[in-house]
């Protein structure tokens, strides 16, 4: 693995879960893969879950890892080539991306899409760019339409749950939010379900917040919530903004909000949400203190995924 960008950095799926698993299992076992090697946190969003569990990951492999808030702290940077920098940029992506390679081993990065161009979003300049000039590995954290290291994580804990002889029925469900959210995590949830191919997969959104085509073909999608959740082994519950009408809230439609009546039809569905979660809005209280809820071993995961994938990089690309 060169770099770990979207599912399609990853040759086989259910081999990279079971080396997530054994490192739960001995989280120290390959403390001296990373001797002397050094990760760059890049972050141009606010995050809990991401941030401490590559710290502690690149930590488990004796990687040095140093965090940067970008976004604070950094200069603002310019992607377009030629550009007359007479404006509020101040670097080029250009000149910084190689100067951090230079820094680093392998370099993560976390940042959002605007939701205004959806062109640009879709396009990942940023994460583009940096593999084009840095020179090093890059690990995306999360860019402006995938987060893979979430969809990575996820599959590992549906793995883990899930030990029937029988594929699962997995719905992803759109829930309700007080502002417009990317589309990233749903993407790249869908991404990595219809990539991992063991499961019947469901998404289930209103009218108008139907996925890029390209992350969803190989999933059934549904507009009738209490009908796609019949029957669920796994229910995963996001929001996203409209892909069609770019970036746009589209109506409340708050009777998404996933409570245990609306569970009723499932097959005692365990509940999935990758966290921060606004309680009582996207989910219900009961839910989410419920036995079924998966959300807490989602995020203590993350360390899980993030490790097997640092150590991939370090076992084959780093100097
Ligand atoms: N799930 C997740 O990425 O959490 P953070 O936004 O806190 O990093």
């Amino acid at each position: 693995m060169r770099n770990f960008i979207s599912v399609q950095d990853v040759n086989n799926i259910d081999a990279l879960v079971e080396k997530a698993i054994a490192y739960k299992a001995d989280p120290l076992k390959d403390r001296q893969l990373g001797a002397n090697k050094r990760v760059g946190l890049l972050f141009l969003n606010p995050s809990l879950r991401t941030r401490l569990s590559t710290q502690v990951a690149a930590q488990n492999l004796g990687m040095e890892a140093i965090v940067f808030n970008m976004d604070k702290e950094g200069w603002k940077l310019e992607f377009t080539e030629g550009a007359v920098m007479n404006g509020t940029s101040v670097e080029h992506i250009r000149d910084a991306a190689p100067v951090m390679g230079s820094y680093f081993d392998i370099l993560c990065i976390r940042t959002f899409p605007s939701l205004i161009n959806k062109e640009e979003d879709y396009n990942e300049i940023l994460i583009n760019e940096l593999i084009r000039y840095a020179g090093i590995p890059i690990v995306s954290l999360e860019s402006s339409t995938l987060r893979p290291l979430q969809s990575f994580t996820d599959i590992i804990t549906i793995t883990e749950v899930f030990k029937e002889q029988r594929k699962p029925k997995i719905v992803l469900t759109w829930a309700p939010h007080i502002k417009p959210i990317p589309q990233c995590v749903a993407n790249s949830f869908a991404q990595w379900v219809n990539a991992w191919d063991q499961a019947d997969f469901v998404i289930a959104n209103p009218q108008g917040y139907n996925l890029d085509k390209k992350y969803t073909a190989g999933a059934t999608i549904e507009h009738d919530q209490e009908k796609a959740l019949e029957g669920a082994d796994f229910v995963y519950v996001k929001n996203w903004s409209s892909y069609e009408d770019y970036g746009k809230v589209l109506a409340d439609n708050k009777h998404w909000m996933l409570t245990n009546k609306h569970l009723a039809p499932s097959n005692n569905a365990k509940v999935m949400h990758c966290l921060p979660v606004r309680r009582n809005v996207e989910l219900s209280d009961e839910v989410l203190n419920g036995t079924n809820s998966l959300v807490t071993r989602q995020g203590a995961n993350r360390v899980w995924a993030a490790q097997t994938v640092l150590a991939e990089i370090l076992k084959t690309h780093t100097k």
